[in-house]
């Protein structure tokens, strides 16, 4: 596996900024691909992009499946997606995993580099939103930041990536001024540090957190594709 984690990310995100100002990413081609394969679309398939963004995956969609959902609680983010594709079998409704606001039933759910925006304490219950309007043995595709190893097993890794995502999801001026000058060199950082210094909806989770708030929500683990420690896919089947 590559280990230089910036050209693994750069192979399948952008790092932009939003109109609301905000550092963000989107996905690029190689993302949309792997997520397409996976979810093997039919003409037949209604699909739903929980937090579609621009529109990237939706447009896609729309032509390979019979009708697309995108879902995005930024007005200027649904505008923009709208301005990408208006084809007549494209519906975008301004929503979010906390409230989808859309009860269409189906069996392919995907969300790409969002789930990690959502508050913890909203985590499960956005879950059970999803699988809500899973039908049965339906899927969902959820890429995003997430830990995808046992920290206890690599704390030498669970440090790294903590000093790496710390310096790469803070704006720059925040992480130079005051995150740079606390972190110490001869420190190995843990999860009880992860949690201690971090605002809860900072955090960054892990597929065992992932897995137990999936659980909860009648969703089961199906498939993990890790394309790096701390990014990757996993399908969630109901
Ligand atoms: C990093 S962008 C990714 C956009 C798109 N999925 C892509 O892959 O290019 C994350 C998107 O999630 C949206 N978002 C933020 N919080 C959300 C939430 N709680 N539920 C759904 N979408 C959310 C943001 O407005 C933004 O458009």
């Amino acid at each position: 596996m590559d280990t230089n984690w910036t050209r693994v990310l750069s192979g399948y995100v952008n790092k932009i900024v939003s109109p609301d100002g905000r550092q963000t990413y989107e996905s690029k081609k190689k993302l949309v691909d792997t997520l397409l394969e996976l979810a093997e679309l039919k003409d037949t398939d209604t699909v739903i992009d929980i937090g579609c963004g621009w529109g990237n995956f939706t447009k896609i969609c729309s032509e390979l499946a019979n009708s697309v959902i995108g879902i995005e609680p930024n007005l200027e983010n649904l505008n923009k997606a709208k301005e990408h594709t208006d084809s007549v079998n494209v519906q975008y409704v301004q929503g979010s995993f906390e409230q989808l606001n859309c009860n269409q039933k189906t069996n392919k759910i995907v969300s790409m580099l969002t789930f990690h925006q959502v508050s913890w304490k909203d985590k499960g219950k956005s879950l059970k939103n999803v699988s809500d309007i899973l039908e049965k043995d339906g899927h969902f595709f959820l890429c995003d930041t997430m830990i995808m190893f046992n920290p206890e097993e690599k704390p030498e890794l669970f440090d790294k990536v903590y000093r790496y995502l710390l310096k790469e999801t803070t704006p720059d001026e925040i992480y130079t001024q005051y995150i740079e000058p606390c972190l110490n060199d001869n420190v190995t950082y843990s999860v009880a540090d992860m949690i201690e210094n971090t605002p809860e909806d900072n955090r960054f989770y892990f597929l065992d957190e992932l897995y137990s708030w999936a659980k909860k929500a009648d969703l089961k683990l199906i498939k993990t594709i890790e394309f790096c420690p701390f990014f990757g896919v996993v399908v969630l089947q109901k």
